[in-house]
């Protein structure tokens, strides 16, 4: 991770009172997944499901490996994928493929009517179908620098067909980032579905890693503590 050179000091483990921060952090996941706080923020004028803190952590990734594409799986109302294309306008090169099951038309059509959808491509299928990965794969080309961002269904084999299909574009350098990756935990202290225990992204993300070790976490991206996706950010080395 490049850092500011304006910053005087990078917080390390050994500077955080880790203890703290994440007896709160765990605190405020169960309290703000309860009152469903990741519902109320939208980005230039869209719904975006995410926590602000999470967001500004991904723009972070996009800064610095300043992708060709961005392919999102999981749109919903369309914010995230806003919220990409805002960071690629300013960095001035990108564009954003959003993947979803159902593409509400609604949705389509105030997201088609904004000014940052010329950065934005969509299609509407299941992530993990063969179909949907072959027309990902004709969109870009093999020397395309590719940024992977999963926030579509959350069980671990939804996550891990994903993770198995979406990490081929990756290159070198750059990052899948899987969201929601607290799920099962927060099932288990009862704010999420029962289902998820065991069963959630982050499960999936133990099980691609050990298949596949040309990737590892970066947990750099674990360090503002409050966030739905820790161990998230997935970046390959080899
Ligand atoms: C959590 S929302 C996405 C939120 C969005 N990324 C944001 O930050 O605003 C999850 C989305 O995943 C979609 N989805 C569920 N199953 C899917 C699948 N198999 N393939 C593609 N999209 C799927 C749903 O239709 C829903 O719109």
């Amino acid at each position: 991770m490049k850092h500011s050179p304006l910053r005087k000091y990078v917080l390390t483990k050994e500077n955080k009172d880790y203890d703290k921060l994440s007896e709160i952090s765990l605190c405020w996941a169960k309290a703000s997944i309860e009152n469903k706080l990741s519902y109320e923020i939208d980005w230039l004028g869209i719904p975006v499901i995410q926590s602000p803190e999470d967001l500004i952590l991904v723009q972070q990734v996009i800064y610095n490996v300043a992708p060709d594409y961005v392919i999102e799986t999981g749109v919903a109302h369309g914010g995230s994928l806003i919220f990409y294309a805002s960071i690629l306008e300013a960095i001035g090169h990108g564009t954003v493929i959003g993947i979803d099951i159902d593409i509400r038309k609604h949705n389509r059509q105030i997201l088609e009517k904004h000014r940052l959808f010329k950065r934005i491509e969509l299609i509407e299928g299941d992530s993990t179908s063969q179909e949907v990965g072959e027309t990902v794969r004709k969109k870009i080309s093999p020397r395309s620098k590719v940024l992977v961002c999963l926030d579509s269904n959350h069980y671990k084999d939804h996550v891990l067909k994903e993770l198995e299909i979406y990490s081929n574009f990756v290159g070198i350098g750059s990052y899948i980032v899987v969201f929601d990756t607290i799920t099962s935990l927060m099932s288990e202290h009862g704010v999420c579905d029962p289902s998820y225990i065991n069963n959630g992204p982050r499960e999936a993300i133990d099980v691609f890693l050990q298949q596949n070790q040309n990737f590892r976490i970066d947990g750099e991206f674990n360090k503002l503590f409050v966030s739905y996706s820790p161990d998230g950010y997935l970046k390959r080395i080899s």
